[in-house]
C-alpha cells in the first residue's frame, strides 16, 4: 500500500506524529522495532520502555516506601517495619509499562495509523524495507518520511555493559537492592536513579567529571540542590575522571583522579554508566540516501525538522536539541502539521526542564547566569518554601521558587526546587509562552494553601512586598 506518510520509531517522537497526521487525514504508517525481555513488541520507544515511565515508576515507588519508613510516624501512623520486595516493585513498574504500550496500540487503532514492527531501512526516498521482527521483509512506499529513531546510552570505553556494570535499563532492573552502588554522571538519569537506590537502602556514590554540579541548571537552584541530595546521603564526588574500570566476580572496582589530582579507588556492587546518550541510526541507510549529519552524529534538520532531501524529516532525540520526550511530540507535531500543508514553526523557548528527584527540581526559560553572560538587566524575585503552609503539610518546606524578568516585567525564567516543582513549572511554561509580566502573577489568586503560593509571593519578591517571609 501507498502511503501518505511513513514513520520510523514509535517513541514520545514517532507515536505522536503519527497520529497527529492521521488526524489530518494523512494515510500513515508507524514502524517500529522494539522488542522487550519477554520478546515481545512494545511501542512507545525509550521513554515508555526504559525511560521516563519506568524511572518515574520506580521513583515513585521508592519515594512511598521512604515516606512510610522515614515519615509515617511523624504522621502518628504505626507502620511495621516491612522488606521491600523487590520483585513485585518491578512487576508493577513492568505491568504500568505493557498498560501504556496497548493504550499506543489502542491509539493507533482508533486514529487508523497503520503499526508495522520491524527494523526499517529508508532505501529511496519514497521506499522503506523493513526487516520484520517476526522474519521476513515487507516494503513500504511513502510520499513522505519521518525519521524519530530515537538515541542509545553512550558507553565508556573502559565499562562494557554486563551483569554488574549497566546502563539506564539495566539501572532500572536489579533483582535486589545493591549495598554498595556506583554511578558515572551526575545528570539526570544519574540523579534521578540514584535517588531511587539509595531510598530503597543503597549506599550511592556518584562520580562526575565536572567540578561543576548540574552546570545547565540555574545556580542558586543547582547549589541548593547539592545540599539537599548530600544531607540525604548521596555521595556526589565531583571532578573525577574515571582512569580505570574493573570488574571482579563479587565487585566493580573503579580507579579515578580526584578533584585534587589523587589517584583514589572505590568497590561497588553495582555500577551505572549514565554519561549521556546518542542518537541512534544504525539500519537506516541515511549514508547511501545522502542525508547529511552533524559532527556529533545527530541527522541535520533546518526548523521545520526537514533534512537536506525536501521529503524527509527527522524529530526528537536523533536530532539536536534538548532530549526530551515532549520535544520531541512537538518535533513531531510540527512536521505533521506541515506535511499537512500548515505553516508551523516550535518555539522551544520556553520549554520545561525536569529532574525527578525529591525535592524536584523544574525550570523553563532563561538562567540567572545566562542573563548575566548575556548582558541582559533583569529583576528577580525568590520566595523559599519554608514559608508555604502547604509545603510543610507535605512535610517538604524545602527549596524556594526564584523568577527573573525583565526591568520592564516580562517574566524571562522560573526556576524551582521544591515538593512537585516538576507540576508547578507550568504555571512558568504560560507566563513565559505568553509574554506575560511578574505583574500579571501579582494579580492572579492562588489556591490557599497550595504550593503555586510560592509562584505567587516569588512574583511579589520581584518588587521586594511578600507578605509571607
Ligand atoms: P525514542 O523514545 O528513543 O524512540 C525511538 C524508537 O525508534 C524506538 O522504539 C526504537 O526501537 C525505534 N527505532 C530505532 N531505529 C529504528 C529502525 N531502523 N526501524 C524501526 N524502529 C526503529 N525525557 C523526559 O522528557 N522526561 C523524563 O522524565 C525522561 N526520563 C528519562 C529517563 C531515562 C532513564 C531515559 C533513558 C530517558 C529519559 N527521558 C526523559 C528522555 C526521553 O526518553 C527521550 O527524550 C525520548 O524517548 C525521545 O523520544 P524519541 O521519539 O525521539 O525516541
Ligand atoms: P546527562 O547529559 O544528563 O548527564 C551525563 C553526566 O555525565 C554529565 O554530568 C557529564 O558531565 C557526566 N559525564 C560524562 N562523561 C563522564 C565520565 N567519563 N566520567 C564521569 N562523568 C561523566 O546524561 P544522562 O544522565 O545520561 O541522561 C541522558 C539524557 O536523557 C539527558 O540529557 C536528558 O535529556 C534525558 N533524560 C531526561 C530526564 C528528565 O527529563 N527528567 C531523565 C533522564 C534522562
Amino acid at each position: 500500500m501507498k502511503y501518505d506518510v511513513a514513520v520510523i520509531g514509535a517513541g514520545p517522537g514517532g507515536y505522536v506524529a503519527a497520529i497527529r497526521c492521521a488526524q489530518l487525514g494523512l494515510k500513515t504508517i508507524c514502524i517500529d522495532k522494539w522488542i522487550n525481555d519477554m520478546q515481545k513488541a512494545s511501542l512507545g520507544g525509550t521513554c515508555l520502555n526504559v525511560g521516563c515511565i519506568p524511572s518515574k515508576a520506580l521513583l515513585d515507588s521508592s519515594h512511598l516506601y521512604e515516606a512510610i519508613s522515614e515519615e509515617a510516624s511523624s504522621h502518628g501512623i504505626s507502620v511495621k517495619p516491612a522488606p521491600i520486595n523487590v520483585e513485585t516493585l518491578l512487576a508493577r513498574k513492568n505491568e504500568i509499562i505493557g498498560r501504556m504500550s496497548q493504550g499506543i496500540s489502542g491509539l493507533f487503532s482508533k486514529n487508523k495509523v497503520d503499526s508495522l514492527l520491524g527494523t526499517a531501512t529508508i532505501s529511496a526516498n519514497n521506499m522503506i524495507r523493513v526487516a520484520l521482527n517476526d522474519g521476513g521483509e515487507q516494503a513500504v512506499e511513502a510520499t513522505n518520511i519521518i525519521i524519530a529513531t530515537g538515541s542509545v546510552p553512550v558507553s565508556l570505553p573502559q565499562a562494557a555493559v554486563e551483569q554488574s556494570i549497566v546502563d539506564n535499563e539495566g539501572a532500572l532492573e536489579f533483582d535486589e537492592v545493591p549495598e554498595e552502588l556506583g554511578i558515572i554522571g551526575a545528570g539526570v538519569i544519574g540523579l534521578e536513579l540514584g535517588s531511587v537506590w539509595r531510598r530503597l537502602g543503597s549506599k550511592v556514590t556518584i562520580l562526575e567529571m565536572s567540578p561543576e554540579f548540574l552546570p545547565t541548571v540555574d545556580r542558586d537552584i543547582a547549589k541548593e540542590a547539592l545540599k539537599n541530595f548530600k544531607s540525604q546521603g548521596l555521595n556526589i564526588k565531583l571532578g573525577c575522571k574515571v582512569t580505570e574500570i574493573e570488574n571482579d566476580d563479587d565487585y566493580v572496582s573503579v580507579t579515578y583522579e580526584n578533584a585534587k589530582g589523587e589517584e583514589d579507588e572505590m568497590e561497588f556492587e553495582k555500577l551505572i554508566v549514565a554519561v549521556g546518550r546518542k542518537p541512534f541510526t544504525d539500519n537506516l541507510g541515511l549514508d547511501e540516501l545522502g542525508i547529511n549529519r552533524d559532527d556529533r552524529g545527530f541527522i541535520a534538520v533546518n526548523e521545520q525538522c526537514q533534512t537536506n532531501i525536501d521529503n524527509i524529516f527527522a524529530i526528537g532525540d536523533v536530532t539536536n536539541g534538548p532530549m526530551l520526550a515532549h520535544r520531541a511530540s512537538k518535533d513531531g507535531i510540527m512536521v505533521a502539521e506541515n506535511i499537512a500543508g500548515k505553516d508551523k514553526s516550535a518555539n522551544y523557548q520556553s520549554i520545561p526542564w525536569v529532574v525527578y528527584t525529591w525535592p524536584e527540581i523544574a525550570w523553563a526559560g532563561a538562567t540567572e547566569q545566562e542573563l548575566k553572560e548575556k548582558n541582559i538587566a533583569y529583576k528577580a524575585g525568590k520566595f523559599p518554601f519554608l514559608a508555604n503552609g502547604r509545603a510543610h503539610a507535605m512535610n517538604c518546606a524545602k527549596g524556594f521558587v526564584k523568577i527573573l524578568s525583565t526591568e520592564d516585567g516580562t517574566i524571562l525564567g522560573m526556576h524551582i526546587i521544591g515538593p512537585n516543582a516538576s507540576e508547578l513549572i507550568a504555571n512558568g511554561v504560560t507566563a513565559i509562552s505568553h509574554k506575560l509580566s511578574f505583574n500579571d502573577i501579582i494579580e492572579e489568586i492562588h489556591a490557599h494553601p497550595t504550593l503555586s503560593e510560592a509562584i505567587h509571593e516569588s512574583a511579589l519578591d520581584v518588587e521586594k512586598r511578600t507578605i509571607h517571609f
